[in-house]
């Protein structure tokens, strides 16, 4: 009975040190401790024991029993500590890396050459002025000197709303509404959004436009020169060469097209400027009297000159984009180079 009480007990100290978790420690303890367990099997069975033996084996099972519950409780506890251990060591923080850095927003290449545009004509005394992207025929075409049969109007390229409304075409109408409401002198740049029906990797249906204009008395084709080389070299650079070459507005007249050296070759010809070694930027001139009279200047007492330009065409040719389509696509890999 002795020797089975030992045996017992030696077996449930090594099976309580093997048990991994807490779970399966609980079954060790029931197997031995518990209401079926062999420990109490022993103590039922005592009754048969002769009066002699009974207290000694008696308290001999005592013993062990309560050793057993210390060794229990003992391992119970390096068991908690274990699983302690382990979950600190998965959940380590580290508090030396470096945090996550909350991006700032910027702005869109667009806005960014709007204003740097903005900003130079407005260091040159320009003013700034909006108008309506819904726009009547009246401001679009007719008081711009574009007659109902003019190529320009063709449904090709304007998007009719109605008979006289269209989603405007270019940004020249911001000349006819900011000239109706302040009398000469006026010198005013124009920035926004404009529509045609167009699109390939230079065309967009939508693209932005800057207009300027200045009226006063005496200005002439020399101060139109001057301001727009002005820009390009503020814009482009100090050694750009720019040329002024003739061409035809409804809106003006003279009127000539500014073409600045390739930026890309140096002039010396590439396939962005077809071997010209010139790219085209902006179309200008000098008001036509008959824009002046639909807006009740006096073409006898005033001149004035305008000049306008695609915003993407001026970002493609400053950062070297060759797919217009690419600002508005919203990629951010494109959007975080500028
Ligand atoms: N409105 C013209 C266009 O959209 C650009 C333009 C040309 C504007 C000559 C002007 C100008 O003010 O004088 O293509």
């Amino acid at each position: 009975m002795k020797d089975k009480l030992n045996k017992i007990e030696e077996a449930a100290l090594l099976a309580a040190n093997e048990a991994v978790g807490e779970v399966e420690l609980q079954q060790v303890r029931a197997r031995y401790l518990g209401k079926k367990g062999e420990i109490t099997a022993v103590m039922k069975g005592m009754g048969q024991l002769s009066p002699e033996e009974r207290p000694l084996i008696g308290g001999l099972a005592n013993e062990v029993k309560s050793r057993l519950e210390e060794a229990f409780a003992l391992r119970q506890e390096s068991l908690r500590q274990e699983l302690m251990q382990q979950k600190l060591a998965n959940e380590r923080l580290d508090v030396t890396l470096p945090g996550r850095v909350q991006r700032a927003g910027f702005k869109h290449p667009i806005t960014q050459v709007t204003e740097e545009v903005v900003g130079i004509f407005t260091a040159l005394g320009f003013g700034v002025a909006e108008g309506p992207e819904i726009e009547k025929d009246f401001y679009n075409f007719e008081a711009l000197n574009i007659p109902k049969d003019h190529p320009a109007r063709d449904m090709q390229d304007t998007f009719y709303i109605s008979e006289d409304v269209v989603l405007r075409t270019h940004t020249s109408p911001v000349q006819i509404r900011t000239m109706l409401d302040h009398e000469p002198p006026v010198r005013v740049v124009a920035p926004g959004t404009v529509y045609r029906r167009d699109s390939d990797i230079t065309h967009s249906p939508m693209f932005h436009q800057i207009e300027g204009f200045l009226v006063d008395r005496k200005v002439t084709f020399g101060d139109l020169k001057g301001i727009l080389t002005t820009f390009i070299n503020e814009f482009f650079g100090e050694n750009v060469a720019v040329r002024f070459r003739p061409s035809f507005f409804p809106f003006t007249e003279p009127s000539a097209e500014v073409d600045i050296q390739c930026v890309i070759c140096g002039g010396s010809g590439c396939r962005v400027c077809s071997n010209s070694g010139w790219l085209e930027i902006l179309g200008s001139g000098m008001i036509d009297p008959e824009v002046f009279k639909s807006v009740n200047y006096d073409p006898e007492l005033y001149s004035g000159f305008a000049f306008g330009m695609g915003i993407e065409r001026l970002a493609m040719l400053k950062y070297g984009v060759n797919d217009l389509r690419l600002f508005f696509e919203n990629d951010m890999r494109f959007l975080k180079q500028f």
